[in-house]
């Protein structure tokens, strides 16, 4: 059985999508979930499904070799991103090399960078009356959204939808892909 350890920092509504993916097959089983935030919602649902939650600060994220320390105890066979709004330290990279993976609400390159996250990058598929938007999973580097892509998708975005619409045509996106390619990564 193969480790899952993912990082949220918000809803955790694909946090709870992977952890019911792998709930249902044998491959993989999502063994930790990890939040920076004490008030994000996806300690409600990691306390509902009886997953191991974490709550860090900033201090123990960046400040030391601890944190790594921590993860390696989890002993992830990959670690996920799914939210998780800080950068990655250079340490933890370094240690999880090609084994941490983010997905990122857009078509990458496009709408990447630091600040570029939730309803900011729908905001501005919609301002760029683009076409069409997508989900970009890739390896995580030192540099927001910029590590090698592994799988996009893509959705088709009507001039009438509201930037709520192109999120949740996102989110679909999301649910029915993020499991399948981490468990395409895993075996
Ligand atoms: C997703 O859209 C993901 O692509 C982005 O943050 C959002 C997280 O949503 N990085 P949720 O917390 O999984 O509901």
């Amino acid at each position: 059985m193969k480790r899952v350890v993912i990082l949220a920092s918000g809803s955790g509504s694909n946090a709870e999508n992977i952890f019911s993916y792998f709930k249902r097959g044998s491959t993989a089983e999502v063994v930790a979930i990890l939040t920076n935030k004490k008030t994000a919602k996806v300690l409600e649902r990691c306390e509902r499904l009886g997953i191991p939650a974490y709550y860090f600060n900033r201090e123990a994220f960046s400040g030391s070799d601890n944190f790594v320390e921590v993860i390696k105890g989890l002993k992830p066979d990959l670690i996920v991103l799914a939210g998780f709004l800080w950068k990655i330290p250079i340490p933890l990279i370094n240690a999880f090399s090609n084994k941490i993976i983010n997905i990122h609400p857009a078509l990458l390159p496009k709408y990447g960078g630091k600040g570029m996250y939730g309803n900011k990058v729908h905001q501005a598929v919609k301002e760029n009356s683009d076409p069409e938007t997508g989900i970009s999973i890739h390896y995580v580097n030192e540099n927001y959204d910029e590590g090698a892509i592994i799988f996009q998708a893509k959705t088709r975005v009507e001039s009438s939808d509201s930037v709520d619409d192109i999120a949740k045509k996102v989110h679909q996106l999301e649910y029915e892909h993020f499991p399948k390619v981490i468990e395409k990564l895993l075996t």
